[in-house]
């Protein structure tokens, strides 16, 4: 096989990451991609961070196996906790989505002041601080941890009573017209993006609601045409889903979660 024609790896702790993998899709549509979550282990949000560097670097292996030309770490925890890391060994190029989210958030932000919504392990790492500092050392921050939103999503529970208390208590406290507030929110959590409806209920129109799977696709594009391993056309492209631990519940949370129907979900095994 072709460099070229070698599939995309996208990675994710669980489901969440097939929004990442439903944009690139539709951006890169001549492209074969490989989907692995480690749904065994779920989730990385309040792990310890040297856990997930040890989970992310023997999923970065697996890829390696399945021949992948290139990683995309969909999950914001892997990212922020991992990225840097997994790299100086990695024998693939791995993208993360902090920087890419980092980007579309300064892109929507009139007044520079964003808020970013995260697991625990994601705003404890302040990556998504220091990629906005990055790209704008005047932008103001303030990330915000939201533990209970991925079990709701999990559970099916994206339009509940339930969700709808949860995200007015976390975003509640970032708008408004106080001095702090922000005009930007960013999903910084792969399951979010199934929440958005009701964050932007919360948020009011004045407020900006972005996330980083399409500039996280962007990002590939702009790698792979770099180096001449975008692989053009569409309709013949292959697409295989694994997961780990009980592919039953990966299977059924993908549907209630996408309404959609996957490839058949293949078994993986990590170590
Ligand atoms: N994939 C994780 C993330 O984007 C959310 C789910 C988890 O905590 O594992 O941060």
């Amino acid at each position: 096989m072709t460099l070229r024609d070698r599939p995309i790896g996208v990675f994710d702790s669980g489901v969440g990451g097939l929004t990442v993998l439903r944009e690139l899709r539709r951006q890169l549509p001549g492209e074969h991609t490989i989907y692995l979550g480690d749904e065994a282990r779920m989730p990385y949000g309040p792990r310890p961070a040297d856990e997930v560097v040890g989970f992310t670097r023997e999923a970065v292996r697996w890829f390696t196996g399945q021949e992948c030309k290139l990683v995309i770490l969909a999950c914001n925890t892997a990212t922020a906790v991992a990225l840097e890391i997994v790299r100086e060994s990695a024998l693939v190029p791995v993208i993360g989505v902090v920087r890419p989210g980092a980007a579309a958030a300064l892109s929507a932000s009139a007044t520079r002041a964003v808020g970013v919504l995260a697991t625990e392990g994601t705003v404890r790492s302040a990556s998504y601080g220091r990629a906005l500092r990055d790209l704008d050392p005047l932008v103001r921050v303030r990330e915000v941890a939201c533990p209970a939103l991925v079990p709701l999503v999990e559970a099916g529970e994206m339009r509940s009573a339930a969700a709808l208390t949860a995200v007015r208590g976390y975003v509640g406290p970032l708008i408004g017209d106080a001095s702090d507030a922000v005009d930007t929110l960013l999903l910084g959590c792969t399951h979010y993006p199934l929440l958005r409806e009701v964050i932007e209920r919360v948020a009011g129109p004045g407020v900006r609601v972005v996330d980083s799977a399409t500039t996280t696709a962007l990002a590939v594009r702009e790698v792979l045409a770099s180096h001449r391993l975008l692989r053009e056309g569409a309709g013949d492209s292959r697409h295989r889903v694994f997961a780990t631990g009980p592919r039953e519940r990966f299977r059924s949370v993908a549907r209630t979660i996408f309404g959609e129907d996957l490839p058949e979900v293949e078994e993986a095994i990590l170590g």
